[in-house]
Formats: structure tokens, C-alpha cells, sequence
């Protein structure tokens, strides 16, 4: 089976992150996203993915040399303008030359969704197009998917206002799609398939069916979120190991190669310290992720946070619930608090507090 996976946002919400890396290509818990998804995709008996990119296209090229992964022959279909997720699959489809029954994913979703079950239920009802629900606690943000008994759609209502939404379950951003659906998408064209295609295949009468599961589900788009799903891979929500080369040390202390950690640290689980990572006397590590060749002073703190590759934090650093890009640097005794990017390069300089802020990535030298 074929898979068009969306990987061509911006990725606004993660900035400045995804400033330099596209958000499908940012590491969760030591493996980029895109790769997690794609191991989900090769899982359920995916055989060929399109990559449909747009934004930092060539980060994607660079990453997947050999136009393969996970023995699926992966083929990239790149947009001069953004094309919206509509647009965006059509594009792609034309591109692979898709002409048969595919999967399409938004390439922000982490999910265990039994994807075979999944086909097995457009089938059964006979739909062009079968939506993945997943339910949530406030749907307010969301698009609300209420369906009939036999899952047929009777509605699309995007973003409700609080306390107003039928129920909490949400589109998920996994679809199975019949080809003629693509006929229904204008060639060429800025359009989107949760707020324009859907809807007007629900208008149609168009057999637009949804499988709500309790599967695990996360969107990640937003630090809160990326944070989140950090927590759940190193908590074991989605599989046993966090990422295959990582051997677990302690109960949920995961570590990757040669590392340098001193006794007198304090690794609390569940923590995943990338290889050549150094933590000296007297730091805490606390449920975070500390990337490849990085360094924890003496007496700095992480806690529930994610430093990526290089990231140097000196004596006294404290990171609480924030992103460090890679080669950041916190210096001596500074703060970095409360969802907190600070991008790539980038100085946080001693003694500041930043709170909830962003910081650009540096400029290059010279
Ligand atoms: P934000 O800018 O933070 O909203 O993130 P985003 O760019 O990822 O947008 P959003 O979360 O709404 O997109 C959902 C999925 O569709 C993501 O996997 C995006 O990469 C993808 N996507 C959004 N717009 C486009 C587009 O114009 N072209 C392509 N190829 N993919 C897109």
C-alpha cells in the first residue's frame, strides 16, 4: 500500500526550531519524528511513501539518502508554493503516480493507530474516504468529527467555542482515501482537505465515513505538545525502548554510547542522555532528553525539558519545561523557564531569566 505523508509546513508553532529544521525532522527522544511515523507506516504493511514537501525540502533529501527507509521506496514530491494539505496530496498522488486506494498522514502525528484495522473499516462501509478520531480533553482548537452509529460523518465543526462541540472527538490527521477524492481536489491550487475537500464530500453525500480509536494520538505542533511527547516515548507509552541503541542503566534511565556522568550526579526517570553527553558533580536530570555531545555543568538543572545536540548549559543553568537548539548555550546561573525556545546557536547570557520566551537562532559568524 501507498502513503502520502504531509511534511511540508512551516512548522510556525515550534519556531525557531523549525527555523533550521523542518518539524517532521526535529528528534523525538533521539529519533526524528518523521522516521517514528514512517517505522508506524513500514509496520502496517506500507511499501512506498511521498514525502509531500514544500518548506526546507532538501534537509528531507539529505536525511534519507537512497530514497529509502525502512524497506519502503520513498519518493519526494516538492511544491514551489504551499498547496495546503489538499493540495499538497493531490500534488503528490500526480507526482507518484498514485492511482489505487492510499493512507495519508499529517506529518506531525505520533500515533499506535492499528492502521490495518483501520483500511479493513473503509472497506467494510464501502467509504471514499475514511478520517482517523482520536478524542481529546478540549477539542476547542481542533476540528470535531460527529458521526452517525455506523460512523458515517454528519459533521465537520472546526475550532468550537468552549463548551459548545458535540462531543471531543477530533480529527486525528490519518486518512484513507479512494482515488476519486483527488478529482474532487482543484489541481495547482491552495486548498485544504479538513476545512474545504471534507466538508464538501460530506455535502455530496459522498460515503465519508470515521474510525474513532483510543489509540495513543499526539499533534505535535506546539512546544507543550513536543514536550509531551517526550514524556510519553521515554515513559514507555509507545513502545519498551525510547530508541534502539539507548540500554536502559536503571529503571527509565536510558543511555546511547560512551558517556560521561558523574557520581555525584542525579538522573531521575525517565531521562534519555545521548551518547558523549557530559553531566557533571552535583547537576539533576529529571525527565528530559539531553541530545549528543552535550554538556550539564556542575549543579545545573533539566527538568522536564529537551536539549538537542551540543547544547552546553554551565555551572548553575536551570532549563525547566523548555527546547534548547542545538549548540545553544545557557551560561552561569541563568533560567530557562516555561516553555522557552532557544534556537539554534543561540547565547542565553549569564545570570538571565527568559520565561515562556524565544530566543532567534545566532547569526552566522564573520
Ligand atoms: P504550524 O505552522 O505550527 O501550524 O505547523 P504546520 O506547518 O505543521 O501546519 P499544520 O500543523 O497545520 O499542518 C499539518 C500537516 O500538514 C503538517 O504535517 C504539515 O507539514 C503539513 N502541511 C501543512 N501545510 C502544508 C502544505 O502547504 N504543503 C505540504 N506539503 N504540507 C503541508
Amino acid at each position: 500500500m501507498k502513503a502520502v505523508v504531509l511534511v511540508g509546513g512551516e512548522g510556525t508553532r515550534l519556531r525557531p526550531l523549525t527555523s533550521t529544521t523542518p518539524k517532521p525532522l526535529l528528534p523525538i527522544a533521539g529519533r526524528p519524528l518523521v522516521e517514528r511515523q514512517l517505522l508506524w507506516l513500514a509496520a502496517h504493511g506500507v511499501d512506498e511513501v511521498v514525502l509531500s514537501l514544500g518548506y526546507l525540502p532538501d534537509a528531507f533529501v539529505e536525511h534519507f539518502p537512497g530514497n529509502e527507509f525502512a524497506s519502503m521506496r520513498l519518493i519526494y514530491a516538492v511544491e514551489q508554493e504551499p498547496l495546503g494539505t489538499a493540495g499538497a496530496i493531490r500534488f503528490a498522488a500526480e507526482q507518484a503516480g498514485i492511482e489505487e486506494r492510499f493512507v495519508v498522514c499529517n506529518g506531525d502525528v505520533l500515533t499506535t493507530l492499528d492502521l490495518r484495522a483501520f483500511v479493513e473499516f473503509h472497506l467494510e462501509h464501502g467509504a471514499a474516504a475514511t478520517i482517523h478520531l482520536s478524542q481529546v480533553v478540549d477539542p476547542s482548537a481542533l476540528g470535531v468529527v460527529p458521526t452517525y452509529d455506523d460512523g458515517e460523518v454528519k459533521a465537520f465543526i472546526e475550532k468550537p467555542a468552549a463548551g459548545t462541540a458535540p462531543s471531543n472527538w477530533i480529527n486525528a490527521g490519518t486518512y484513507v482515501l479512494e482515488p476519486e477524492v483527488l478529482e474532487r481536489i482543484p489541481p495547482a491550487l491552495a486548498t485544504s482537505i479538513e476545512r474545504e475537500t471534507f466538508p464538501r464530500l460530506l455535502e455530496d453525500r459522498g460515503r465519508l465515513y470515521a474510525l474513532a480509536t483510543d489509540d495513543y494520538w499526539l499533534d505535535v505542533g506546539t512546544p507543550e505538545k513536543y514536550l509531551e511527547a517526550h514524556a510519553d516515548v521515554l515513559g514507555g507509552r509507545i513502545g519498551s525502548s525510547p530508541v534502539p541503541d539507548a540500554r536502559e542503566e536503571a529503571p527509565g534511565v536510558w543511555v546511547q554510547g560512551d558517556v560521561d556522568l558523574a557520581s555525584e550526579a542525579s538522573l531521575e526517570a525517565p531521562v534519555l542522555i545521548g551518547e558523549g553527553v557530559a553531566v557533571a558533580a552535583g547537576a539533576r536530570v529529571a525527565g528530559s532528553a539531553i541530545g549528543a555531545g552535550s554538556s550539564v555543568g556542575p549543579d545545573a538543572v533539566v527538568d522536564r525539558s529537551v536539549l538537542l545536540t551540543g547544547v552546553r548549559l554551565a555551572r548553575g543553568a536551570l532549563v525547566r519545561e523548555s527546547i534548547l537548539g542545538i549548540d545553544a548555550v545557557v551560561e552561569e546561573g541563568a533560567s530557562v523557564l516555561d516553555f522557552s525556545i532557544v534556537g539554534a546557536g543561540a547565547n542565553v547570557p549569564a545570570g538571565t531569566t527568559l520565561t515562556g520566551d524565544r530566543v532567534p537562532v545566532a547569526a552566522p559568524a564573520g
